[in-house]
Formats: C-alpha cells, sequence, structure tokens
C-alpha cells in the first residue's frame, strides 16, 4: 500500500499497519480510556482516548484515503460530524444549505444551531444561478448533498465551485457524499474543501454501527476539526472504528453489486405502466443523467419510486418479505422507507411538496441479494 494504490487496494488496506506488538493482521480495538506515560510528557502519541486512539487512527487514515484526502476526522454519528462542520461557524455567519438535504441536517441547523446565531438559506443547489444569489457577504459554508435523499437529484460539484469562485466566495464547501461514497464519486476532486459522511450507511455497510467522518486535505480545516472533535467529545468508539473499517475493506465489491442491481430495479420499475415515476440518476429518463455519468461512476444503491396512490403505498410497504421496512440505507440487505412518514417528517409539509416528495413515494435501499428475488418481493408486494 503506498500513495499511488488505487481505489480497491486502498480499500483493504489504508490506514492499517499489522500490530507491531504481535503481528495481528488485522488491527487491534484499543479499549482502553489513558495511556501510560513514562514521564512527565514522555508518552507514544497518546495520553487519553477522547483525544486519540490507535484504532480510530486506523480508520481516520483508511477512510481520508479513499477520498483522496490528507485527513479524516471521524465522530459518533453523520449529525455529529455535521454539527463539528456548522462548529467551525461563529454566531452571526450564515450558511447555504441544498434544499433536500438529509432531514436530520435541516433539524439540526433550524432547530439548534440557529438558536446560536447561525443563519441559513436553503437553495436547489442544482441551480447555480439561484445559488450565487443567496451568497452573503456573511456566507462561510456552502452544505451540499449529491445525490439527494429521497428525491435524488445531483448538484454540479464543479460547477458549484466554479460559481463560487466566480462570485468571490472565501468560506468552505463542504459535501454530504453518503449516498454516492467515494466508490462513486469523489467530491475533493471536484474541488470541494470538505467531504462528509454518515459511515452508518455505505461505509459501514452493515448496519450494526453509528458513525460519521469529515475529511479534508486542507490543513487549516483539518486543525480545527481535530480540535472541535477532542474539545466537543462527539468521538467514534474503538468498536465502531474497527466495524466502519470491516466495512471498508469490501466497499469496492459491494458497490459494484449495489450499483448493477439498483440500474436494474429502477429500469424494470420504469416498464411498468402502474408505476408513474421512478428517481434514479442513472437512468436516461433521469433529468440530470448526463451529469450523473460525468461526476459519477454508478448511481449507488437508491431508488425511489412514486407509485402516484398514498393508499397503495402504505399496503405495498407492508407487503414486503426480503426488503425490511425499515429507516436508513447502505447496508447488504435490502430496506423500504416510507419517507413521509419515517425519515423526512421534520421536513414542513410545505417544502415536501414542492420537491415530489409525496406520501405515495418509497424508497429502496437495494442490497447485494440475488437481484430477481428482490424483483420478485417487488411483484409481490404491488399487487397486494
Ligand atoms: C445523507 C445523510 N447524511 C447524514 C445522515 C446522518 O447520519 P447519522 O444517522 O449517522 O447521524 C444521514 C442519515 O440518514 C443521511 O442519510
Amino acid at each position: 500500500m503506498n500513495e499511488q494504490s488505487r481505489f480497491d487496494t486502498r480499500c483493504v488496506h489504508a490506514g492499517q499497519a499489522p500490530d507491531l506488538l504481535s503481528g495481528a493482521v488485522m488491527t487491534p480495538v484499543y479499549f482502553t480510556s489513558t495511556y501510560l506515560q513514562e514521564g512527565l510528557g514522555q508518552h507514544k502519541g497518546y495520553e487519553y482516548a477522547r483525544t486519540r486512539n490507535p484504532t480510530r487512527d486506523a480508520v481516520q487514515g483508511n477512510l481520508a484515503a479513499l477520498e483522496g484526502a490528507q485527513h479524516g476526522v471521524a465522530f459518533a454519528s453523520g449529525l455529529a460530524a455535521t454539527q463539528a462542520i456548522l462548529e467551525l461557524l461563529d454566531g452571526g455567519d450564515h450558511l447555504i444549505l441544498g434544499n433536500n438535504v438529509y432531514g436530520g441536517t435541516y433539524r439540526l441547523v433550524d432547530k439548534i444551531m440557529q438558536r446560536f446565531g447561525l443563519t441559513y438559506t436553503q437553495v436547489d443547489t442544482s441551480d447555480l444561478a439561484a445559488l450565487a444569489a443567496a451568497l452573503k457577504p456573511s456566507t462561510k459554508l456552502v452544505m451540499l448533498e449529491t445525490p439527494t435523499n429521497p428525491m435524488l437529484g445531483l448538484s454540479d460539484i464543479a460547477g458549484v465551485r466554479k460559481a463560487l469562485d466566480a462570485a468571490g466566495f472565501k468560506g468552505v464547501l463542504a459535501v454530504d457524499n453518503t449516498f454516492a461514497t467515494p466508490f462513486n464519486q469523489q467530491p475533493l476532486s471536484l474541488g470541494a474543501d470538505l467531504v462528509f459522511h454518515s459511515t452508518t450507511k455505505y461505509l459501514n455497510g452493515h448496519s450494526d454501527s453509528i458513525g460519521g467522518v469529515v475529511v479534508t486535505s486542507r490543513q487549516d480545516l483539518a486543525d480545527k476539526l481535530f480540535f472541535i472533535q477532542n474539545a466537543a467529545g462527539a468521538i467514534l468508539s474503538p468498536m465502531d472504528s474497527f466495524l466502519v473499517m470491516r466495512g471498508t475493506k469490501t466497499l469496492h465489491l459491494r458497490m459494484e453489486r449495489h450499483n448493477q442491481s439498483a440500474l436494474r430495479i429502477a429500469r424494470w420499475l420504469e416498464a411498468r405502466t402502474d408505476i408513474p415515476k421512478v428517481y434514479y440518476p442513472f437512468l436516461e429518463s433521469h433529468p440530470q443523467h448526463a451529469l450523473a455519468k460525468a461526476q459519477m461512476r454508478g448511481g449507488s444503491g437508491i431508488v425511489s419510486f412514486d407509485t402516484g396512490d398514498a393508499e397503495r403505498t402504505r399496503r405495498m410497504a407492508s407487503a414486503f418479505k426480503v426488503f425490511a421496512l425499515a429507516e436508513s440505507l447502505g447496508g447488504v440487505e435490502s430496506l423500504v422507507c416510507h419517507p413521509v412518514s419515517m425519515t423526512h417528517g421534520s421536513v414542513p409539509a410545505a417544502d415536501r411538496a414542492k420537491l415530489g416528495l409525496t406520501d405515495s413515494l418509497l424508497r429502496l435501499s437495494v442490497g447485494v441479494e440475488d437481484v430477481e428475488d428482490l424483483i420478485a418481493d417487488l411483484e409481490q408486494a404491488l399487487k397486494a
């Protein structure tokens, strides 16, 4: 493993070296809160485990390498990672938020950070003119999500960077890359300053851990984020660090299958006459299909579709046998979610209506089971 190693090799090895003490090939889980010091100020770089932990160091190095970043800073959840980015700002600063960001991101900004003096504007970040028009002298952060959850709209990351530079923006461009993963999309190479993730989703990939990470190659931002990680204390635990690292060892294999199966299912749904609307970036009918192909390697595993009938959607949601009706996404097992009643309840109804986030929408997280079994399950649930 070296700087030139390709993505698949980085998935398996980056950030991890055999344990010096035992030769263990897998990074040990360091369950310790503190470290022996040989004398005052004499230690091996580890003093207290909120500040540093070797298992967390390893996963941070791994996740940074996957995004082509120099630094990774891991947090207790995706929202704790988002909160750390918001803590880079001061009271009175303004931020711009995509108009279809994850409901929890919106809730954090609107219900908590606003109380501490941050102001925000939500815009459609796929509209570069609208984005530029929303900039104020006090705007210090632009936070976007692409693809969005659950409507799978895209923003042109390189285009956003160009528009911000042209407008003289000197703040930070942060991209939530949870849906695409670094396998499908590398926002730092397209001009983002920060990339963040809910590692809970594809990076862990097995639905057995909650976590988050922020990665960057900017030393000034990394210094501030490590300070916030230690000072605010929302760290990723040693066990969760291990679980995320075990997940990323197969990220490339899983994402290949998620991409393939989701596209197959999206095409199958689109071919049906009883499903009026299917959302998936790699469908030719997606309004930003050209951007998807230019910016992403594959469309990832999320497919949303609208049956056009809220009652039918409700019946269907309870009829699946392989897809589990559950929140979250990105695991090896397939899940189905009704965004209006499950993940996006905190988004005001008027805003949901504008986005097309209707009562009859379902979101699939297509797992790595046999795709024919998944299609058979969809078929029987549609008959319900
Ligand atoms: C796109 C996106 N970002 C951030 C989060 C928040 O992550 P967590 O649930 O790990 O706090 C989620 C959770 O669903 C998400 O879907």
